[in-house]
């Protein structure tokens, strides 16, 4: 598998903590910074990462801000992206069974109640459940249009 990855300013270290894991479970990641705490614009890097997204192929993309909020919205107003912002292990799953979400988001200065390594894996381990789903992703693709 292999998968994009940009966080803000506001997500440095756990950028860090999400690449040693992805790595370690065998998953390229082409990483796009920013890798220091130099103050970025989030949607700058929702738009680099989208657009090294399409010209993959990636399996999926992971965006990081301080709170995961402005950067999946900024991710989901570009065509094509359905970025999950995820809280906890169960909506990672259901991101993926349900909403066979290309990107997921997660935010840097949240506390969350699981490690959001155990949030990824929840994602990456699930698969799409396709039917009834794949009607409601195409009815999500045709508001695009
Ligand atoms: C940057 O200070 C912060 O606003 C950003 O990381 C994010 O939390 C926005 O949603």
């Amino acid at each position: 598998m292999k998968c994009v990855l940009a966080n803000d300013h506001g997500a440095v270290e756990l950028a860090k903590r999400i690449l040693t894991h992805l790595e370690e479970r065998g998953i390229e990641v082409k990483y796009l910074g920013v890798a220091e705490e130099i103050s970025v614009d989030y949607p700058d890097k929702a738009k680099e990462a989208s657009e090294e997204f399409f010209k993959g192929p990636y399996d999926f993309g992971i965006l990081l801000c301080g709170t995961g909020i402005g950067i999946s919205i900024a991710a989901n107003k570009i065509k094509g992206i359905r970025c999950a912002l995820l809280s906890d292990t169960y909506t990672a799953k259901m991101a993926k069974e349900h909403n066979n979400a290309n990107m997921i988001a997660l935010g840097g200065r949240v506390s969350y109640k699981e490690d959001p390594l155990k949030i990824i894996d929840s994602y990456l381990d699930a698969s799409f459940l396709g039917g009834r789903h794949q009607r409601r992703i195409d009815k999500i693709t045709a508001l695009e249009n």
